[in-house]
């Protein structure tokens, strides 16, 4: 079947917990999962070879957390 990255920011584990429940509930759908922080994730270009890509981050102020929009414009840019 697909494979799937997701890529998750946290700070007091929440988002962590949830990350873990996804990925455990798409290796039941035999889908492969790599799974990382978005400070461990270094190699960007690599994104573009998972089918599904799934990201988290806490809610901070009613945004994502800043740490987490910098990664993200990584990724864009
Ligand atoms: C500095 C800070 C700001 C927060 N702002 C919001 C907010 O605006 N709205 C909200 O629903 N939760 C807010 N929260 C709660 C977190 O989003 C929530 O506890 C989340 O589950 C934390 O995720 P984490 O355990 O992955 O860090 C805030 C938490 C912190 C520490």
């Amino acid at each position: 079947m697909s494979n799937a990255i997701i890529i998750y920011d946290t700070r007091s584990g929440n988002t962590k917990l949830l990350a873990e429940k996804i990925m455990k509930r798409l290796e039941d759908l035999e889908v492969s999962v790599e799974i990382y922080r978005d400070k461990e994730f270094k190699s960007i270009d690599s994104i573009k070879d998972f089918g599904i890509i799934g990201l988290g981050s806490p809610t901070h102020a009613g945004q994502m957390a800043r740490t987490f929009k910098k990664f993200l414009k990584k990724l864009t840019n």
